[in-house]
Formats: C-alpha cells, structure tokens, sequence
C-alpha cells in the first residue's frame, strides 16, 4: 500500500513539473522561420486596397500629383483595368521592373491585394 502512494505520488509530482516546464512554450513562425504570415483577409477596394495604392502609387499615378505619369489608378475602374489585364500583378511582383520604380512593397501589401484580386476584385 505504501508504495502505491510514494507511486501515486511520484507520477502526480511529474505530471505536475512537466506541465510547468513545458506548458507555456512560446513560439512564433517569424521568429523560428523568418517568415512573417500576414493578414490577408477581408481585404476590400475602398478600405486596404486604396490605402496600400495611396501609400505607394499615387504619388506618380494620381492626376494631381507632383510626378505624374499618364497612367491613373487612383479609381476602381482604372485599377480594375490593370488587374483584368494583368499587369497590376506582374508589376508588383516584378522584382527587375518593379511598381514602385523604387522596389517591391513589403511581402503583406503585395499578399493583401492578391488576396484581394483572388476574391473576385471587387469594388468593395
Ligand atoms: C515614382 C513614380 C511611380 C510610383 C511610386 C509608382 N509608379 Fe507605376 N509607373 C510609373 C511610371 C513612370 C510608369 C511607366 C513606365 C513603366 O511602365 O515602367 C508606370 C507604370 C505602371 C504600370 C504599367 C502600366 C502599363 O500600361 O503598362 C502599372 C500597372 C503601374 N505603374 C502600377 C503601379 C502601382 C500598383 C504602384 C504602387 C504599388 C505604382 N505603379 C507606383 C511610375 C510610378
């Protein structure tokens, strides 16, 4: 009988220290791969998409602006144009002609407006 409890006892006193030592493991993708996973849902024209192209496109692509050059995409149809035909994408992706000139947006503006081309284009 009293070995079933020193037993009970011991099994219990492991359970216990394995379950502290290892139950809170922290751990992120970026920090074990490098690879930052980004937000790509839910990704609409007049919210993210406008914002991403404002950020990077309209100081050359918007009629008003300083360095502009004939080619507007500073409205859905404009855009839309551009990812019907393709070169929307091929130009943001397109590491030796890249748009912006300057070089490629991060991995998660570039994710956000795939993701946003994937569902449809939508002038949501
Ligand atoms: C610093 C100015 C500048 C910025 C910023 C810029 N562009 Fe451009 N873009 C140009 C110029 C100049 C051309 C025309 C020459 C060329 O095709 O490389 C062009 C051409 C393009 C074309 C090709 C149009 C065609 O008919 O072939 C697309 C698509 C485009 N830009 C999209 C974008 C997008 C999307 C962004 C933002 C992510 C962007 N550009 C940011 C200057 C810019």
């Amino acid at each position: 009988m009293k070995h079933l409890i020193f037993f009970a006892a011991f099994v219990l006193l492991t359970t216990t220290l394995t379950t502290l030592t290892t139950g809170c493991y922290y751990d992120n993708e970026q920090d074990l791969y490098g690879v930052t996973s980004c937000d790509t849902l839910n990704k609409r024209y007049s919210v993210e998409i406008t914002k991403i192209l404002a950020d990077n496109c309209n100081e050359c692509h918007v009629p008003s602006s300083g360095s502009y050059v004939d080619i507007a995409i500073d409205n859905y149809d404009a855009v839309n144009g551009y990812v019907q035909d393709g070169k929307l994408l091929k130009r943001i992706n397109d590491s030796s002609n890249p748009m912006p000139p300057a070089g490629l947006m991060s991995e998660c503006d570039r994710a956000a407006i795939q993701a946003w081309i994937n569902a449809g284009a939508l002038n949501n």
